[in-house]
């Protein structure tokens, strides 16, 4: 069976985060289930060249935040797992309390009750005590908090470079060995 994973898009800053990772997903061969926050629709707008029809094609299903009937609501859904790219605080917060107030925060609650791979790419500088806290209890739940802190070693030319080195290392953490990531030692 090919793997499936869920792609959320919620409003913090790295909207090109989501898409690059959709793609990706897509050139691997993965079944993509997406879901884009309100603010992730006007970051998209905002941030990208995309726009929303573009970026919801990229997915094999495409689902509301509001609808909380979706499949991927239910644990009984097989799933591999789920990235949140980026990952507002507001998002974080919704994790990190359970409330499952639409359905991003939702599929994230269901991918900690199931022990499925959560991935967050937490994004906000600097950060406040309810940030860390939060990031504390969802560490603690089994997600990873994946900041997408840009790395250098790879000597990173644009900001294609970058986003694509952090969408690299989600990949790898998703066990599809992308052969495009610049890797430490590889060159
Ligand atoms: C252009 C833009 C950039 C934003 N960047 C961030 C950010 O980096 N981190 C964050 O937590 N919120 C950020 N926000 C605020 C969130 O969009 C806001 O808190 C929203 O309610 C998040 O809701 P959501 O998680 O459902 O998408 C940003 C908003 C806009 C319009």
């Amino acid at each position: 069976m090919d793997k499936k994973i869920i792609v959320g898009i919620t409003g913090g800053s790295g909207a090109i985060y989501g898409v690059r990772l959709l793609e990706a997903l897509n050139e691997a061969g993965v079944e993509t289930h997406l879901i884009i926050s309100e603010w992730g629709e006007k970051t998209i707008q905002m941030e990208t060249s995309y726009t929303l029809p573009e970026v919801k094609k990229m997915a094999a299903v495409s689902y509301s935040v509001k609808n909380q009937a979706a499949a991927i609501s239910s644990g009984s859904f097989r799933v591999d797992g789920m990235v949140i790219a980026p990952c507002s605080m507001k998002t974080l917060a919704g994790i990190a309390t359970g409330l499952a107030s639409d359905l991003i925060a939702r599929a994230a609650d269901v991918m900690l009750k199931e022990r499925k791979k959560l991935i967050l790419l937490t994004r906000e500088s600097p950060l406040n005590l309810v940030h860390v806290r939060n990031m504390e209890t969802v560490i603690l739940a089994g997600a990873m908090v994946f900041p997408p802190v840009p790395a250098f070693y790879n000597q990173p030319k644009s900001i294609d470079d970058i986003v694509n080195h952090t969408v690299g290392r989600v990949l790898d953490q998703l066990d599809l060995d992308p052969d495009w990531v610049n890797r430490w030692g590889k060159q």
